[in-house]
C-alpha cells in the first residue's frame, strides 16, 4: 500500500515534497533525483527553488528525466530537455553535465532507449523519482498496454495524451506522435516513488492507479508493486479514493520517527 498524503493545495504539496528532497540532499549531496515534466511537478520545483534560496546546495545532485519527445528540433522550447533546463537545471544551480534526458533526436533513435538504460545503470539508478499521472493513466509516457517489465524505449503517444499536451504547442499537429520514455520496469527500480496529482481531472486515473486492479491497462497501477511509494495529492485529485478516510487516519496516527 502506498502512503497517501492529501494536502490542501498544489503549493502545499510542492513545498512538502521539496522539503523532503532538500533534507535528503543536505544529508547526501550526491543524491539522484528523477524529474518529471508537465504541469504537475512545477510546485515541487518552486519549492526546491525556495529551498535553494534558503541555503540547500543542489550543485552535486544528478538528475534523470522520465521521457522526451521524438523528433523536435534541438533546443525546441517544449522539448523536455529545454523544460528541465528551464525549470530545474538553471534555477536550482545543477551541474548541466549531471542532468540526463533521453535523446529524442531522430538520428540514432533506435538506440536511444538502450543508451539511457546504460547511463542509468552506470550511475547506479535513481534515489527518488517524481511522477505525475496522465488522464490515460500513464506514468512517464507509458501509455495503456505498456509492459510492467518495459525499459526505456520509443512509444507512440495516445491521441488523448497529444490533446492533453497540445496546450504547450500552437496546435495539436505540432505535438510529436512518438516519445522515448523510461519503461515501467525502469521506473520501478527507483528507490522511492513520489506520485503527485492535482485537480478533479486526475481523480479517476489516480484512484485506479492507487486502488484499482494492477493492470497494464492502467500503467500507473504499477506503483502498487513498489515497496516505497508516497502519493501526494490535493483534495480534488483525492476525491475518488475509496479509502481516503483511512489515509487521513493513518496520517493522523503516523509514528513520529517515520519519514515518507
Ligand atoms: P500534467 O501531465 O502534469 O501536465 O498533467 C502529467 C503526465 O502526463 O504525466
Amino acid at each position: 500500500m502506498a502512503e497517501v498524503i492529501v494536502l490542501e493545495s498544489p503549493a502545499a504539496a510542492g513545498a512538502f515534497v521539496a522539503a523532503h528532497i532538500a533534507a535528503e540532499v543536505r544529508a547526501r549531496p550526491e543524491f539522484t533525483l528523477g524529474v518529471a515534466t508537465g504541469s504537475t511537478p512545477l510546485p515541487v520545483y518552486e519549492g526546491l527553488r525556495a529551498q535553494a534560496a534558503a541555503g540547500t546546495d543542489f550543485a552535486r545532485i544528478t538528475a534523470f528525466a522520465l521521457d522526451e519527445y521524438v523528433g523536435l528540433p534541438a533546443g525546441h522550447p517544449e522539448s523536455y530537455r529545454a523544460v528541465v533546463d528551464r525549470e530545474v537545471t538553471v534555477p536550482l544551480g545543477l551541474d548541466p553535465a549531471r542532468v540526463n534526458v533521453p535523446d529524442g533526436a531522430l538520428d540514432g533513435i533506435e538506440t536511444a532507449g538502450d543508451r539511457y538504460e546504460a547511463a542509468l545503470a552506470a550511475h547506479g539508478g535513481v534515489d527518488l523519482q517524481l511522477l505525475g499521472i496522465g488522464t490515460t493513466g500513464h506514468i512517464g509516457f507509458n501509455e495503456p498496454g505498456s509492459s510492467f517489465g518495459s525499459l526505456t524505449r520509443v512509444k507512440t503517444l495516445t491521441e488523448r495524451t497529444r490533446e492533453d499536451n497540445a496546450r504547450f504547442f500552437d496546435s495539436i499537429d505540432q505535438v510529436p506522435i512518438h516519445c522515448v520514455t523510461q519503461g515501467l520496469g525502469t521506473i520501478l527500480r527507483a528507490r522511492h516513488l513520489v506520485l503527485l496529482a492535482f485537480g478533479e481531472g486526475k481523480a479517476e486515473a489516480l484512484a485506479a492507479a492507487v486502488e484499482g486492479p494492477v493492470s497494464a491497462s492502467m500503467p500507473g497501477s504499477a506503483i502498487q508493486l513498489h515497496p516505497r511509494v508516497t502519493v501526494v495529492v490535493d483534495p480534488a485529485a483525492a476525491s475518488r479514493l475509496r479509502f481516503r478516510e483511512y489515509y487521513r487516519w493513518a496520517q493522523d496516527n503516523k509514528p513520529e520517527w517515520q519519514g515518507i
